[in-house]
């Protein structure tokens, strides 16, 4: 047959073609939206374990929504029994079918793991069986594909490298400039009491958590920026405009393939994301040049060391920043690259000129462990992302207990005066003596943790519990109830007694690993170490300065959007402190309240 009468024959199978590839289309939609749903619901039900019954395509999504939406549809009383209304879903299911159950969102199985055990097996006994899972892309925008996402030897690599800035000694080497901001925080408060009491009544009342944001925004732009505040602030704030952008979508738009599309809103965000990209390649020369003028070793890439450094307060040995250590990180890689290529005489001489060993597209070598400028923008926003509204968060309920507690507040600023002294901004020394502080702190992050759930993914058929786990389940850890679990913390766990913390965290409750704020394992939270020492130095001076008290306006529901917050915001009046409160510091006891 020539090749016409065979084009023809082909061109009558056309019908027959389609025909098949819609079939094959079709049963493999039936086989992931239906067959497979229900062989999973059957395998678990076979082992005692059963949920919600799967929905086509949507699972129990519309369920959720509903409860979520029902539950948080007016405020709760003053109380931290927060899990009905804030996991309403997990709480409902589990009146019915136990804590452990299989719910689904959209065709993925998500089973519910609480217990301490089972918990730590899958963060660190054994969490070579499980995978953290992809965002949903809207998510990825606003996380960045940094540390919080990457997997493997990439997540190994920039861990490696990022961890020196959150050294204790490194992040003590803060304190005095974060404390200034503190201070300059609490001074316009002072302004506004001055300007709305006269000579009368000095207090004011504060919408905290705008403020507390804006703080902790300044903190994690020196984390990140070091030396560079100033061009890093200027970076985060197009970050955060790109934010606010995926934000939107993520609450609005359902359809696939949407961030593609040439929208108004993308458009802004693909403008935002050339804009950020070049002030950061402009930012990484400089700092390379400045690096390469200072003759610069693997020890001292620092605030303090870069010539033309701005920032204030910091000496010569400032704290290390994220962009300095990516850089110089990058910088070695280069020259490892460079002297195996003169070494192999492939390519005679590489020029080192700054930027194009950090563009991506521009990179000569494959190797995994380059640093591109990609790689830098994506961790800028992962911190951003991962450090500033958890910290807030933290801050924030923290500050809502200890109005709602005034006790508790008494016993927290007999401490601060008492180990403080007459220093306004407390020292490292000081800091690490705040034992009081620290015990509420925690209690705060029990009752309220900012991220109340995490999730897993088993990357193979693993066994938890006894029971049989498919690859590609995902499994649901609920902070949040674990941190209120009655077997776990006693009668009292929905009570806010730091005094349970008197012993350490490991002895808090029954179980040693029941207290996960920060997660666990091999993927737990970097920036801890950072958002505890912030915290501290915010409240010390907040306690030394001002008492405080919930805001008649004040509604309490708490509530979720990713994390966790004061769904109507947390108002708090704030009154000065006495002269002679400052200057003995309110007469309470630890022990009275023990
Ligand atoms: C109160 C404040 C904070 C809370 C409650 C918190 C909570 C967490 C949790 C639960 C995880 C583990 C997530 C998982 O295993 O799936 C995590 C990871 C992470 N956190 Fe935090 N975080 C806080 C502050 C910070 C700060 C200040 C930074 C950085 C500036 C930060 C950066 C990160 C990063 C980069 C990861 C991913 C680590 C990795 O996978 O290697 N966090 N955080």
């Amino acid at each position: 047959m020539d090749d016409g009468g065979l084009l023809r024959n082909l061109w009558g199978l056309k019908p027959i073609i389609l025909t098949s590839i819609l079939l094959v289309l079709a049963l493999r939609i039936m086989v992931v939206l239906w067959w497979r749903p229900r062989k999973i619901e059957y395998h678990f039900a076979k082992q005692g374990i059963k949920g919600p019954p799967y929905h086509f395509f949507i699972g129990n999504v519309k369920e959720i929504v509903q409860l979520m939406l029902k539950a948080s549809s007016h405020p709760m009383p003053f109380s931290h029994n927060i899990l009905p209304r804030v996991f309403s879903f997990y709480h409902h299911w589990r009146k019915i079918y136990g804590a452990t159950f299989i719910v689904w969102f959209g065709p993925t199985a998500r089973l519910t793991v609480s217990d301490p055990d089972l918990i730590r097996e899958i963060f660190s006994t054994k969490s070579e069986l499980y995978e953290k899972i992809e965002a949903n892309p809207l998510v990825k925008q606003l996380e960045g594909n940094g540390l919080i996402s990457l997997k493997g030897e990439k997540w190994a690599h920039h861990r490696k490298i990022i961890t020196p800035t959150f050294h204790m000694e490194n992040l003590k080497l803060l304190i005095p400039m974060v404390g200034k901001s503190v201070e300059e925080m609490l001074d316009k408060w002072d302004q506004m009491m001055w300007e709305k009491g006269g000579g009368g009544e000095r207090e004011v009342e504060i919408e905290v958590s705008e403020w507390f944001q804006g703080l902790t925004e300044d903190v994690i732009t020196r984390m990140a920026f070091g030396s560079s505040y100033e061009q890093g602030k200027a970076i985060f704030r197009l970050q955060s405009h790109q934010m606010l952008l995926a934000a939107d979508a993520f609450q609005k738009v359902l359809i696939p393939g949407y961030r593609f599309m040439p929208t108004k809103g993308n458009m802004k965000s693909w403008k935002l994301d050339k804009e950020i990209r070049k002030s950061l390649v402009k930012l990484i020369e400089k700092r390379k040049l400045e690096n390469c003028n200072t003759n610069i070793n693997d020890n001292n890439i620092n605030m303090g060391n870069n010539i033309g450094s701005e920032e204030v307060g910091v000496g010569g040995d400032g704290p290390k920043d994220l962009l300095g250590l990516m850089i110089q990180a990058g910088m070695r890689e280069d020259e490892k690259n460079n002297n195996n290529n003169n070494n192999n005489n492939n390519i005679p001489e590489i020029n080192n000129s700054s930027l194009n060993n950090y563009a991506p597209q521009l990179s000569s070598t494959n190797n995994k462990n380059k640093i591109t400028v990609q790689d830098i923008v994506e961790e800028c926003k992962s911190f951003f992302f991962a450090g500033k509204q958890t910290t807030s968060n933290l801050l924030t309920w923290t500050t809502v207990l200890l109005a709602m507690h005034p006790h508790w507040q008494d016993l927290a600023r007999e401490e601060v005066f008492r180990v403080c002294t007459s220093r306004d901004i407390p020292s490292k020394d000081d800091l690490a003596k705040l034992k009081m502080l620290n015990m509420i702190l925690n209690e705060s992050l029990r009752l309220y943790p900012p991220a109340i759930a995490t999730i897993r993914r088993a990357k193979y058929d693993v066994e938890l519990g006894g029971c049989r786990v498919p690859c590609g389940t995902e499994l649901l850890v609920p902070i949040l109830a674990v941190h209120h679990d009655q077997a776990i913390w006693g009668n009292d766990a929905n009570e806010f007694n730091p005094m349970r913390f008197s012993d350490g965290v490991s002895r808090a409750a029954k179980h040693p690993v029941a207290f996960i704020p920060f997660g666990l394992g091999t993927r737990t939270c970097i920036g801890q170490n950072l958002a505890i020492l912030q915290s501290k130095l915010v409240l010390t001076i907040l306690l030394r300065r001002f008492s405080f008290t919930l805001a008649p306006s004040y509604q309490h529901a708490p509530t979720v959007l990713m994390l966790l917050y004061p769904q109507h915001g947390a108002p708090i009046v704030f009154r000065q402190l006495s002269e002679h409160d400052k200057e003995t510091g309110p007469g309470c006891r630890v022990d009275q309240v023990v």
